[in-house]
């Protein structure tokens, strides 16, 4: 569940990253032929075989994000058919029955989806590039040449060390020695997360420092204190360092490309996520960073990320969270489960104090709900996240209940069978039909609600199950009186009938 609650709010993120990463350049000619090749399941293994470095885009024909990348992906394909090594871009249409394990043996889980294979495809890695053409060729070549370049000169340095990304550099007096062959095999485990050099002259590096021999490594960042070193040559405790070095101490969010990796590393991360959004443009911007910056310090490893949202950047946040404008300066904590706690109209002086009342626990969690209808009066009864317990769980009532989207088609389609049968059931006094719209509000953890519509019933006396049934009125009612228990019977119900 934890990790399905990152994703979405990820995505919904990303959705903004994606479209300004993709160029709108469609320059490549209609009738020249593809410099993509098409696999299928037929040839996939023959042609991985041949091939030592490929990368495979699993695609699927409906999906906009595929058709945005597809112009990016041919002209890239094409620039790199005449790089030495070549590197073969290919795809695969996983909506296509036959492809449909090779996909899922691959882990695809979304398109488009792209994958680094190399060494007949023994060596696997999510590719992790840009989106558009230029971006795909400069990434790739790095993909293809070492994990780790030899920094040999400051030349090097300069041009290796992108003061935008983080780089991570081996300094060892020679190239030998288990601390050499660790750091190469982690290189070539994240390559496609981190750009890696090494080098035996510490002085080439900025910031040199002559004094430095190693073996140690040392890692650029284009925020916080801008270096760390690393002496423990430990696989698992080399790249744990890595990981934690390599998020800033408050992530930044907002228009700006090169900050969206960060984006995407603070929702991948297990911690409690403490956003706040504020106008970037304002004034009262310099003070709440500074504040919220001294805060996150002290909160450093108590399994807490912090990140500083543009208003402007932010409105897939906004509606993943129900949030509106009026509310900014606003500061929202989301834990791993999906409790949230929310302070709206927030003054920079009140963020140290508002995370210290959460720590100890005195904060009511903020749940999105619609305001409970006034007026309840058709078949179909309205239920909101604040009313649900009392409607559902607590009235004693056997309910159907439908989680539904404003924009599902199927949930329109099954909205006139419903109100059919609450109207036939209109009679019975111990059975409610409800619906909640499942976008407007949160939807309790009972639920596993994964696609529009869910249905759930509960009975009277409380058990819960989820509807698999036919979406016929019939199926509803024999379904419902089946399942359904008398109110009276669950009031004579006690313990001591219940063990015979
Ligand atoms: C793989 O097979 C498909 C259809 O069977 C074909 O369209 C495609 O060109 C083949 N690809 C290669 C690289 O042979
Ligand atoms: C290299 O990594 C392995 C696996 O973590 C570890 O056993 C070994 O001690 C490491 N070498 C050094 C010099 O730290």
């Amino acid at each position: 569940m934890a990790n399905s609650v990152g994703a979405w709010i990820w995505s919904a993120l990303l959705l903004f990253a994606f479209i300004a990463s993709a160029s709108s350049d469609e320059s490549v000619a209609e009738e020249t032929p593809s410099a993509v090749l098409t696999l299928d399941a037929s040839n996939f293994s023959e042609t991985i075989a041949k091939h030592p470095f490929l990368v495979v885009e699993f695609y699927a024909p409906w999906c906009g994000h595929c058709k945005k990348l597809e112009p990016e992906y041919e002209k890239a394909a094409s620039i790199l058919s005449k790089h030495d090594p070549p590197i073969v871009l290919a795809k695969v249409n996983a909506n296509e029955e036959i492809n449909k394990d090779l996909a899922s043996t691959h882990g695809v889980r979304g398109f488009p989806t792209l994958k680094i294979l190399r060494n007949e495809g023994k060596n696997i890695q999510d590719y992790k590039g840009p989106r558009d053409a230029d971006g795909i060729v400069e990434y790739l070549k790095k993909q293809v040449g070492p994990a780790s370049a030899e920094i040999k000169s400051s030349e090097d340095a300069v041009n290796f060390i992108d003061e935008k990304k983080v780089f991570i550099v081996g300094v060892f007096p020679e190239y030998s020695g288990e601390e050499f062959d660790n750091f190469t095999k982690l290189a070539e485990k994240l390559r496609s997360d981190y750009d890696f050099g090494h080098t035996s002259d510490a002085k080439l590096l900025p910031r040199g420092d002559t004094a430095v021999k190693g073996p140690v490594v040392r890692l650029f960042k284009p925020f916080d204190e801008l270096f760390v070193d690393f002496q423990d040559f430990h696989l698992d405790a080399l790249e744990g360092s890595i990981e934690v070095a390599s998020i800033p101490v408050v992530t930044i969010f907002d228009k700006e490309p090169s900050n969206h990796p960060y984006v995407i590393k603070f929702f991948n991360n297990q911690n409690a996520k403490v956003l706040l959004f504020i106008h970037f443009s304002e004034q009262y911007f310099d003070s709440f960073k500074s504040k919220y910056l001294e805060v996150a310090e002290n909160y450093k490893g108590k399994k807490m990320s912090f990140l500083l949202g543009d208003i402007k950047a932010s409105e897939g946040a906004f509606q993943y969270f129900g949030l509106v404008e009026s509310q900014v300066p606003l500061i929202i904590l989301q834990e791993n489960d999906g409790k949230k706690y929310l302070k709206p109209n927030l003054e920079p002086d009140q963020i140290a104090t508002w995370l210290r009342e959460y720590v100890d626990g005195s904060l009511t969690p903020f749940i999105k709900s619609e305001p409970i209808p006034e007026l309840n009066d058709e078949p179909v009864k309205v239920v909101v996240a604040n009313s649900l317990r009392d409607v559902v769980f607590n009235s004693g009532k056997n309910v159907l209940l439908e989680f539904y989207a404003p924009w599902c088609g199927h949930c329109k389609k099954l909205a006139p069978i419903l109100d059919e049968v609450a109207v036939s059931l209109h009679d019975d006094a111990d059975v409610i039909i409800a619906k909640m719209d499942a976008t407007a509000n949160d939807v309790p953890s009972e639920f596993q609600v994964q696609g529009y519509p869910t249905l759930y019933f509960s009975s009277a006396a409380g058990k819960l199950l989820q509807y698999e049934g036919g979406r016929t009125v019939d199926d509803f009612i024999d379904f419902i009186k089946k399942n359904k228990d008398s109110v009276v019977e669950t009031i004579q119900s006690d313990p001591i009938k219940d063990e015979l």
